[in-house]
């Protein structure tokens, strides 16, 4: 398909009016959800619906809640917020884009009671849907029915221990494993990744459990590029550790590693702990995530053969990181934002397809890009994050739970994973690079768009110069110049990090025809995201379409500013 169909983008909100549904463009799927009954789900126990709050939602809440019909109580309230019609419940748009979702939850409603086996039948579903990961996993609603369906990825005995492997290389902190979840019968495999410490000094793996579950899992709904936070689990023993850190440094049993005994008999399933347990073998300490296939981390595209093929993208991949961080400025730094913590997910692996991603900007204006990667942000262990609804903040862990319990000593943590988190708190005088996880730094996050350059020689001391040269000798762009030099000067102090400049610079259409002293500087997210919303649309039209015509558009993508979840909308 021609880029010449892509959407409308000024009508682009009005185009889209039933907002809440599950879409699916499988006309079995919905026949086998037709199968799919509720009915054995125990009763819940109901949350508070802040996208903030700390509080589990049952699995048969959720679950209600995504078969209920479209009348659920949410949703009238943001059609009629966003001026968007309620009659219209058309299910086939004008440029071709087919959208089923409500159609298909009133079917799921009326149903639901009726069935007599309903694992079997989401089996059935999933089978049917699943066979593409699109449909699953990346773009959301299904990864809820997946979850359910593996129990909310709680019981190990699922996981074939065939079929384990390892994943990323090795690490100074700890180790991944990816785990495969598998039903008698079901056809499918429902993958996870298993995150471990490698020493009880690594990065307290419960502080990012506690920031994945409570802060990022309703962020994973607004925007696509958060991964999930699953479980939390603990080693029940040192010699289970041994086992299994044995079992990742040798590769897996692809690697000839031993066949690991069931991971339940190893590992304990947790829901939370007391922040003081955290600090007590704190290497003891693993969580399970998303895991998404398909994936590269960004700087494995900066190698020389590999970067022509995001060269093209370059700002979509920083508009689908920076929108976000711009949006979540005052409560969320990342604080470890560098080219290896962002995946690029190419939901339809290496075939010629496309997501045309479409920003709707709290102005009006929607910002869009086609696209063959999907950004996931990982690796949450040092994000500064404030809760306002659960009243709780990073500050507030380290000084009123780390801090004071014994169990933590020496230094607030400092053996337990919380020697970067405590920022200055037990140290006024400490300075790590700037990063205080106490408080937000909406300066920090721009390691990543600073590290696009091989380096820049000026700013460093020739130390400094020659250890960013060694880390970054794999970008061949241009030597000593960023991607975005030609758009502006972006500030930042030290490869690792730079202090907190939280006033704005105005960005200029004209910055490619300015003298580079005079190209306004980018000195933190809001600066980036200005500058990337000043040139996008240009770059889009002259350099990415150019890549993916003839290219076939798989499905939209909606992200909206104001605080609605993001939808994905399949193409015939
Ligand atoms: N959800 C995921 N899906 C697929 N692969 C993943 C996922 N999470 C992590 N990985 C792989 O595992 C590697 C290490 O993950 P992560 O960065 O979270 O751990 P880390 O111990 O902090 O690593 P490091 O100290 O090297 O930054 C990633 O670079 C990636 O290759
Ligand atoms: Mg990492």
């Amino acid at each position: 398909m021609s880029l010449s169909g892509a959407m409308d983008i000024s009508s682009g909100l009005s185009k889209y009016d039933d907002r809440s549904g599950v879409d699916m463009d499988i006309n079995d799927s919905i026949k086998a959800l037709e199968g799919l009954s509720l009915a054995e789900k125990k009763s819940s126990s109901s949350s508070s619906s802040s996208p903030f709050n700390g509080s589990r939602r049952r699995r048969s809440r959720r679950l209600k809640n995504k078969s209920s019909s479209a009348s659920s109580s949410n949703k009238p309230t943001k059609k009629r917020r966003m001026g968007v019609s309620k009659k219209s419940k058309s299910v086939k748009a004008k440029d071709g884009v087919r959208k089923v979702g409500s159609t298909l939850k009133k079917r799921i409603s009326g149903l639901e009671l009726k069935l007599k086996s309903p694992a079997k039948r989401l089996s059935n579903m999933l089978g049917l849907v699943c066979k593409d990961p699109v449909y699953c996993i990346a773009l959301g609603k299904y990864n809820e029915y997946l979850k359910d369906y593996f129990m909310d990825y709680k019981e190990l005995g699922l996981v074939d221990n065939n079929y384990i492997t390892t994943l990323g290389g090795p690490s100074a902190n700890g180790f991944v494993l990816r785990l495969p979840f598998m039903r008698p019968g079901a056809g499918f495999t429902a993958y996870t990744a298993i995150k471990c410490s490698l020493m009880n000094k690594s990065d307290n793996l419960f502080y990012e459990y506690h920031i994945g579950k409570n802060f990022i899992n309703p962020l994973c709904k607004r925007f696509p590029c958060f991964v999930e936070t699953y479980g939390l689990y603990r080693f029940r023993s040192e010699k289970d550790w041994d086992i299994m850190a044995d079992y990742s440094a040798n590769g897996g049993i692809a690697g000839g590693a031993k066949k690991m005994p069931p991971l339940q008999y190893m590992l304990e399933q947790l829901d939370t702990m007391a922040w003081e347990k955290s600090c007590v073998d704190s290497k003891h300490i693993c969580i399970l995530i998303q895991y998404f296939n398909n994936v590269l981390s960004l700087k494995h595209y900066f190698a020389e053969y590999e970067f022509p093929r995001i060269k093209s993208d370059m700002f979509g991949l920083m508009y689908q990181i920076y929108f976000p961080l711009q949006i979540l400025r005052r409560v969320y730094t990342h604080y470890d934002l560098h080219r290896d913590n962002v995946l690029l997910y190419k939901p339809f692996g290496d075939a010629k397809k496309y997501i045309e991603m479409n920003y709707h900007l709290a102005s009006g204006r929607v910002v869009q890009f086609p696209t063959e990667y999907v950004c996931k942000i990982i690796d949450y262990g040092r994000n500064y994050f404030s809760n306002a609804g659960a009243k709780m903040n990073t500050k507030k862990i380290i000084e009123k739970y780390i801090c004071p319990a014994s169990e933590c000593e020496p230094d607030c943590g400092e053996e337990a994973g919380y020697s970067i988190l405590q920022g200055r708190t037990y140290n006024p005088y400490v300075d790590f690079y700037d990063i205080y996880p106490d408080i937000p730094n909406m300066s920090h996050d721009l390691r990543l768009i600073d590290s696009l350059r091989k380096m820049e020689m000026g700013a460093y001391n020739s130390y400094e110069k020659n250890v960013y040269n060694d880390k970054h000798n794999d970008y061949k762009v241009d030597d000593f110049k960023n991607f975005f030099d030609d758009y502006c000067r972006i500030i930042y102090k030290h490869e690792w990090g730079t202090p907190p400049i939280v006033k704005n610079t105005k960005q200029s259409a004209d910055a490619v025809n300015l003298d580079v002293a005079k190209k306004p500087a980018v000195k933190n997210v809001a600066d980036v995201r200005e500058m990337l919303e000043t040139h996008i649309d240009g770059f889009v039209e002259n350099v990415t379409r150019v890549k993916y015509d003839g290219w076939l558009k798989a499905g939209v993508m909606h992200i909206y500013e104001d605080g609605r979840d993001y939808e994905f909308v399949a193409v015939d």
